[in-house]
This record gives C-alpha cells, sequence and structure tokens, in this order.
C-alpha cells in the first residue's frame, strides 16, 4: 500500500524538478497533485515546467496553477543565472504533451484534497509558502486534517550555516516571509528542512555522471543539472550541487535520516534580517511571548547525508 499521498508545492526550479522525479519514481509515494508557484521563475514559467514535467515523468497527476506574487510584496526577479532563463537549466524542452491544468487554483486544489482524504496527505513545500498560507486563509480547518507538511526553507545556524539570498534568510522564506510566518504559526505538525541540512547534502558532479547511462530520468537528471552545477562551482567554489529540494522529499522516505528539534518557530518580517527563521527549542524554560502561544514544529540540524545519496541513487537505479 503507498505509505505516502503527497500534494507536492514548486517553483520548478531545477532542484524541484530532480525531487518531482524522485517521488515518481519511488514505489512508496502517490503523487496526488502538483501546485505551482512563482519563486525560481516566473509562475508562468514554474507552471508550465511543472506541466512538462507531469507529462514526462508522471502523466495525468493533476497540476493546478498557484500564486503569482507574495501576499503583500512584489513577486521576485527570476533566478536565471541559477536554474536557467527556462527554469530548467536551459535544456531543450521539446513539445510541452499535456497542458491541461486543474480548473481551481493551487490553494484550493489543496483543500478540497486534503478534505477528501483526511489524515492521510503529505504537502511537501519547496518553494515560496504563499499557496500553503492561502489554503489556510481560505479553510483554517486543513491544519486538523492533513498528515504532515515538509517544507524546504528556513536556516538555523547549526553549524554556522547562514541564509542564502543575506547573511538571515533562505529564499524560499525571503520570497513570503509574511505567508512562512502564517504556515508555521498554524497547529498543523510542520518539520523545516533548512540550510543546516541541505547545504550538509552534496551531489558531486562524478556522482551525478552516473545517472546518464540509467534510462530518460537518469539522462534527464545529469542534464538539468548541468548550468545548476555551474552556478555552484562559481558561487560557492563546488564540484557538485547542493541537495535542497531532495532532500524534504528523502525526509518523507526516510525521517530517520535526520535529527530534529522541536519548539516553536518565527520568522521576521521586516528590518535586515527579513525572513530569518528563529526557533525558540522546547528545552529553553525562559519566557518568550513572541513564541510561547505557537505550536512546536520540527527543524532538522542533523543528517545523514551519504545515506540521503544512497536513497536518491537507489530509487533511480533500482527503477530504470
Ligand atoms: O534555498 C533553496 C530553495 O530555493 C530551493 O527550493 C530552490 O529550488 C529555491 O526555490
Ligand atoms: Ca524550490
Amino acid at each position: 500500500m503507498t505509505q505516502h499521498k503527497v500534494i507536492y508545492d514548486t517553483d520548478p526550479g531545477v532542484d524541484d524538478a530532480m525531487a518531482l522525479v524522485f517521488q515518481a519514481l519511488h514505489p512508496d509515494i502517490e503523487l496526488l497533485g502538483i501546485t505551482s508557484v512563482y519563486g525560481n521563475a516566473t509562475i508562468d514559467t514554474t507552471t508550465s515546467n511543472a506541466l512538462y514535467l507531469r507529462s514526462r515523468f508522471c502523466p495525468g497527476v493533476p497540476v493546478a496553477r498557484g500564486a503569482a506574487a507574495p501576499l503583500h510584496r512584489a513577486p521576485p526577479a527570476p533566478l536565471g543565472w541559477i536554474h536557467g532563463d527556462n527554469g530548467l537549466g536551459n535544456i531543450e524542452l521539446g513539445e510541452p504533451g499535456d497542458t491541461s491544468l486543474d480548473a481551481r487554483p493551487a490553494h484550493q486544489f489543496i483543500v478540497d484534497t486534503i478534505r477528501a482524504q483526511p489524515g492521510e496527505v503529505t504537502l511537501i513545500a519547496v518553494g515560496p509558502l504563499t499557496n500553503l498560507a492561502l489554503a489556510l486563509e481560505a479553510d483554517p480547518e486543513i491544519a486538523t486534517l492533513v498528515k504532515q507538511v515538509v517544507i524546504m526553507g528556513g536556516a538555523f545556524g547549526t553549524a554556522g550555516v547562514l541564509g542564502n539570498v543575506s547573511p538571515a534568510a533562505e529564499a524560499n522564506i525571503m520570497c513570503d516571509p509574511d505567508a512562512a510566518d502564517i504556515v508555521l504559526g498554524a497547529a498543523w505538525p510542520v518539520t523545516m528542512v533548512g540550510l543546516d541540512v541541505t547545504q550538509e547534502t552534496i551531489m558531486p558532479n562524478e556522482w551525478l555522471k552516473d545517472f546518464g547511462g540509467h534510462g530518460d530520468a537518469g539522462r534527464f537528471v545529469w542534464d538539468v543539472s548541468r548550468h545548476y552545477a555551474r552556478f555552484h562551482k562559481d558561487s560557492a567554489g563546488l564540484e557538485g550541487i547542493y541537495v535542497h529540494d531532495s532532500s524534504a522529499v528523502a525526509y518523507v522516505l526516510a525521517p530517520h535520516l535526520y535529527t530534529v528539534r522541536k519548539g516553536p518557530v518565527r520568522v521576521v518580517t521586516s528590518g535586515i534580517a527579513t525572513g530569518e527563521t528563529i526557533q525558540k527549542p522546547v528545552t529553553m524554560k525562559a519566557p518568550a511571548p513572541d513564541w510561547d502561544d505557537r505550536p512546536a514544529q520540527a527543524v532538522c540540524v542533523g543528517v545523514d547525508a551519504a545515506g540521503m545519496l544512497d536513497l536518491y541513487k537507489n530509487t533511480f537505479f533500482k527503477a530504470l
């Protein structure tokens, strides 16, 4: 029986795409839907990429178009130098295939799907959290009906990890800090898979090269990651790529690979530290009113990175 029924909220995006293929290939995941959001590229591009990826790797899965901008701020400029002008590493995409969209906006698709299967649905969100905040605004009760929410986002200073779009902020949170603070304050079980663990998990180029000989999905992973790898070489001197979005999927599939710390989380929404995520660990007894009336969420502070890479590679090599 499928273990995880997933709605994937995403801004594809190279690492988003690699994480979608990971889910499409893994037997323990049933994709209930893909919801697009702005972020790595405009909503038009991320939605078009979601449709392309659905056709190529998981035909028949519904795609619902999401928010074009944050709740109260202007949308970010597309990140062409990171994800390519087309959002997928500037690879040739060919014919779009099935371009059918669900009639509902992403947040309504999320509400309806959770209500249709109470207690069953896992939300994996790997872009700005605007769609999730809109879903909570439309139907706050979904917080009690979802199985779990796993977010790629945040940076909590473990081992000195900073933000990646400012010293304080990780990109997904920075795009819509207001939405992030709403999502983290809701009474649903959230696990944050942030830079503390995603920057500890690196796919070396030599390791990725092996995928090229493993079917269409493997070849796609190699091709789509090349532009992204050049960004990592130029910006961080890496001979490989940080594993951001696939780490959120790995947490759902194998939570034992991660060490989590519990406690309420706040997001800074103004000033120079906008987008910073700050957790008050449950072990901290000092009163902190801005945290104390919010639910404790889980933040990943450690990872078995080799175990995560093995999980990703075995998923592809067994399936192909
Ligand atoms: O900070 C990394 C995150 O921002 C990833 O989800 C990447 O796809 C971008 O959305
Ligand atoms: Ca993403």
